[in-house]
């Protein structure tokens, strides 16, 4: 893929920009304005898109709604990297049904990884007949043109080419948020670890121009952003198809050298190309937070290998041992997967020694899901639903108790924290976030959200730590 097929032509762009613009003519002659609803699952990059989803929807001259009775155009964002993601989704589209037959104008659009997927894109096309639109994931930056097609033509329009993957650049985005952003750094991802769907719905790595990143980061510091992700499947490989003397490392030194009142994060890092670079880039930026997520996936050498995954045990736990040296206080958390075909009860524990010797702050734990298509789905999986249930239990209890030990080590530290929302616990009025992400529970006035305030931990759960602000 040349940098030139990969790039959407600004000329293309700017056609785009016109149909928005003319739909927005529409839309403003009609006696009330559209509502739109756009419903996302699965990954923060999924989240992402719909914020270009919305901008686009915005642009076109569509307010939003939460409520899927009154919207006028329904966006249901999909995932595909487990079978329980993808069911949801197809569940509430299906319930669709009943506000289309109240509202036969209401138009319904369905995009995201899951319908990528070309077995699910037949499905929809054949058993779900109040589906107006379905998009793939390399066509998002021509929502508006297939959203202009079905408004014209009242036809259903399913469009999900296959495709190596592109970068369209200037979309606009309406962000959720004033506090925390979202920025992709590179879409795509070429690992091919043997369980995982994404780079067969996500296509090729890709990174976005170094400059492009950085002018989004400086515009969203100005307009008092705080928190910032910087997004990627894996953001360790950035730049290795740019062909400019630059990598992830140097990016994140980059985005630390922008002034102002901010904290950067990134996810996800895949072990194998975690470098000692890169950690001590994190420990010498001041503005980079002192977090990382580290999916390990699973704690035994063989597995790992049937995985896919290019590192071993030992070469991980050293990665962790070096990252510790640099910066003692970092947040660590990781994906685990249970029950991968053919791992056996034994292999299972080596996860769990895994889990003692790092002491992760907190896990997300999954139980293996086939995907149709990768090769995880034809490996022999004789291990039985109730076994793998059971490990997966004995995982959480384990990780439930280490986070509950992590947390209480907290208690009696005072903090800087980011206060970030109102707390709809019942008990406390505000949540704030530490540098290392975790969530802090306190009293305050509303006026706060948005400040940097210093807290003590006055207490602590399995999930969160609750304080006061000095
Ligand atoms: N089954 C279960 N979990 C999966 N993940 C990815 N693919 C699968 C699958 N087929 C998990 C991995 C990954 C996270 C985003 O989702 O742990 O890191
Ligand atoms: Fe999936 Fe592996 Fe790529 Fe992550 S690195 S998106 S788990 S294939």
């Amino acid at each position: 893929m040349t940098r030139k097929d990969v790039l959407v032509p600004e000329q293309e762009l700017q056609r785009q920009r016109e149909i928005r613009r003319e739909i927005a003519r529409r839309m403003a002659l009609l006696p009330r304005q559209p509502l739109a609803f756009v419903d996302t699952y699965g990954c923060q990059q999924n989240e992402a898109d719909s914020e270009q989803i919305r901008g686009m929807l915005a642009e076109m001259g569509y307010g939003f709604t939460e409520d899927e009775n009154e919207a006028d155009v329904i966006v249901i964002n999909t995932c595909a990297v487990r079978e329980h993601a993808e069911m949801r989704a197809l569940g509430n589209v299906g319930a669709l049904t009943h506000t289309k037959r109240r509202n036969p104008d209401q138009i319904i659009c369905l995009c995201g990884c899951a319908m990528q997927e070309p077995h699910m894109s037949k499905k929809i096309r054949q058993s779900f007949r109040h589906v107006d639109l379905v998009f793939g994931t390399h066509v998002l930056y021509r929502f508006s043109e297939l959203l202009a097609q079905v408004l014209d033509k009242k036809k259903r329009v399913f469009e999900t080419p296959d495709s190596q993957g592109v970068i369209a650049e200037g979309l606009p985005v309406a962000r959720k948020g004033k506090l925390k952003a979202w920025v992709s750094i590179m879409y795509g991802c070429n690992n091919f670890c043997t369980y995982c769907i994404v780079p067969y719905v996500r296509g090729r790595e890709r990174s976005r121009d170094p400059e492009k990143i950085l002018a989004e980061v400086r515009e969203l510091v100005a307009e008092g952003y705080k928190d910032i992700t910087l997004l990627g499947q894996n953001v360790n490989s950035y730049g290795k198809d740019l062909g400019l003397d630059m990598d992830f490392a140097d990016l994140l030194a980059k985005v630390n050298e922008i002034p102002g009142d901010f904290l950067v994060r990134f996810m996800t890092s895949h072990p194998k190309d975690a470098s000692q670079k890169l950690f001590e880039t994190m420990a010498r930026c001041e503005k980079v937070a002192p977090q990382l997520h580290l999916p390990v996936q699973c704690g035994n050498d063989r597995v790992l290998k049937a995985m896919n995954r290019h590192y071993d045990r030992a070469t991980y736990l050293d990665e962790i041992r070096r990252l510790r040296a640099l910066i003692p206080d970092i947040v660590l958390t990781s994906d685990i997967i249970v029950g991968f075909p053919g791992e056996t009860t034994e292999e299972f524990e080596d996860t769990l020694s895994l889990l003692e010797e790092v002491g992760y702050d907190a896990l997300f734990t999954f139980i293996y899901s086939p995907r149709e298509g990768t090769p995880g789905a034809k490996m022999p999986d004789p291990m039985s639903r109730e076994e793998k249930n059971r490990n997966f239990q004995r995982l959480v209890a384990l990780q439930n108790r280490i986070s509950a030990e992590k947390h209480a080590a907290y208690v009696g530290k005072t903090l800087r924290v980011l206060v970030d929302g109102k707390n709809d616990d019942g008990k406390h009025t505000l949540t704030a976030r530490t540098d290392g992400g975790r969530l802090v529970h306190l009293d305050g006035d509303e006026s706060l959200v948005g400040s940097w305030q210093r807290a003590r931990i006055t207490g602590s759960s399995n999930w969160a730590l609750f304080g006061e602000l000095v």
